[in-house]
């Protein structure tokens, strides 16, 4: 399987180093403030197209049944037009492209030309014609204002730098009564103690401009004040936990890999990999199960809204 075994290359006797195809002069995380707007979407980029070959292969399902979810309280009817901004690999998309069907569109726009390569490869060989995909910004989506019936935005706000700069534009690709489902992070257990401890050996840059939009959007009231500062209404927050299996560590540090932790994974310093490895090991240990799985409960939050049926 793809992960750590290719990810971590032996650099000398005892010495490893986190390896990327091209390394990174910035991450995700601390070049979203530290440099210019440019310079952070290219970090994310970056991060994201280097994780999209393993982006939800690993093992457990982690963002597919939370996509799914997304979609159910979207509630997608046939023949609509959706947009679902930071795509992925498709794990929002897909279920919108079944719920709208073949009449319908469900267009996906991602920053990393990586994920938007795989995921329309899979809707050629899903023979989806209804979905499109391209390289697109989520803060500024460059398409027809009052087009759109619905959009979606899993596990993307806070990768804007400007969130409500990002909600206005979603705000302007509906049409009037038009509707908006996001989902956000409320708690992510073990994981976040896992990724404390990996970030006491990264040095401190001053950024995490993500993790602190992370940490702002946990709050059902900062996600309700941006949407009604965007101009919608009837907002409903509903929080759902997840549950995801890893059958050891191993499998859930190639995890980490695999998504926005990867940028984590980025900045460890070489000399400090094996020591961050055994301390993030220890810490999963603590959700070890009694059948022997590690165990990772994930509340995540899904908000729909809509915009009134005339403007205000
Ligand atoms: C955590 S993943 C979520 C993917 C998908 N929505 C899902 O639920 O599986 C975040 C995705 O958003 C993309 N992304 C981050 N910032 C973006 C932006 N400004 N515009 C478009 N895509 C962005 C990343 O490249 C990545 O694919």
């Amino acid at each position: 399987m793809a992960g750590l075994g290719r990810a971590i290359t032996r650099m000398g006797p005892g010495v490893r180093r986190w390896q990327s195809p091209s390394p990174p002069a910035e991450t995700a995380c601390h070049a979203a403030i530290m440099t210019t707007p440019q310079d952070a979407k290219a970090a994310i980029a970056g991060i994201f197209g280097r994780s999209a070959a393993d982006y939800e292969q690993i093992g457990p399902e982690f963002f597919a049944p939370m996509g799914r979810e997304l979609v159910r309280r979207a509630a997608p009817r046939a023949g609509e037009r959706a947009l679902d901004v930071g795509c992925g690999r498709g794990h929002c998309l897909f279920p919108l492209a079944e719920a709208v069907g073949p009449q319908g569109e469900a267009l996906g726009l991602d920053l990393a030309p990586a994920m938007v390569e795989a995921t329309a490869a899979q809707a050629r060989a899903r023979g989806l014609s209804q979905v499109k995909v391209r390289i697109g910004d989520a803060a500024d989506p460059e398409v027809e204002p009052g087009s759109f019936d619905l959009v979606t935005a899993g596990f993307v706000i806070f990768f804007l730098p400007d969130p409500a700069a990002g909600v206005a534009a979603w705000a302007r690709a509906l049409r009037p009564g038009g509707r908006l489902a996001i989902s956000t992070f409320v708690a992510q257990g073990v994981h976040e103690q896992v990724m404390k401890t990996i970030g006491r050996f990264i040095p401190r840059d001053g950024g995490d401009g993500p993790k602190r939009r992370v940490e702002r959007f946990r709050s059902a009231e900062a996600l309700t004040a941006v949407l009604v500062e965007g101009g919608f209404t009837g907002i409903e927050h509903r929080n759902v936990t997840f549950r995801t299996r890893f059958t050891g560590p191993d499998q859930w540090w190639r995890w980490i890999g695999s998504h926005g932790g990867r940028a984590a994974l980025e900045r460890l310093p070489a000399d400090r990999l094996e020591e961050a490895r055994a301390a993030a090991y220890e810490v999963m240990e603590t959700a070890r199960a009694s059948d022997g799985a590690l165990v990772l409960h994930t509340e995540a939050r899904f908000t729909t809204a809509r915009l009134p049926q005339s403007p205000s």
